[in-house]
């Protein structure tokens, strides 16, 4: 099983940004433990930032591609999931069910991080736990594949 985890804007800076609201562990550890969850579950995780819409819709396209196929996606669209309907779009084309998930819990901050473009096409959502939001996403993915493989 193939995982791609897709990380948008500003998430680069983890462990400098604002680390009241998203800690102070830093992407390379996020998918240090991301890659460490796969191997015990016998996947295979790819993952990308970027602070650019284009080329996070770029990797999404090519899993319609033999050599870009993907079993599943966890994304964290970080500011584009209040904004992007190409986003949106583009994981709607695809097919490839996704798991988004935040470190904060939007629904509890600023009004217009309360809505998300993505998230009702998800097989899932998990935010509010911190870096911690990642491990339950991808655990809760890989089952959701692995039972719906066994139906
Ligand atoms: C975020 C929440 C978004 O509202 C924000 O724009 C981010 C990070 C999170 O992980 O909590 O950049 O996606």
């Amino acid at each position: 099983m193939r995982i791609l985890i897709l990380h948008g804007p500003n998430l680069n800076l983890l462990g400098r940004r604002e680390p009241a609201i998203y800690g102070r562990t830093t992407l390379a550890e996020i998918d240090d433990a991301l890659g460490r969850i796969a191997r015990e579950a016998g996947c295979t995780i790819e993952c990308l930032q970027s602070n650019a819409e284009h080329e996070l819709i770029d990797r999404i396209q090519q899993t319609l591609d033999a050599d870009g196929r993907v079993d599943g996606i966890v994304i964290n669209p970080a500011a584009f999931t209040h904004t992007s309907v190409a986003l949106r779009d583009a994981l709607a084309a695809s097919g490839v069910p996704f798991v988004e998930v935040h470190l904060s819990m939007p629904e509890a901050r600023e009004p217009f991080r309360h809505r998300s473009l993505l998230a009702d096409l998800a097989v899932g959502r998990v935010s509010g736990f911190g870096a911690r939001s990642y491990n339950y996403a991808l655990q809760g993915l890989i089952g959701h594949l692995n039972s719906a493989a066994s139906e």
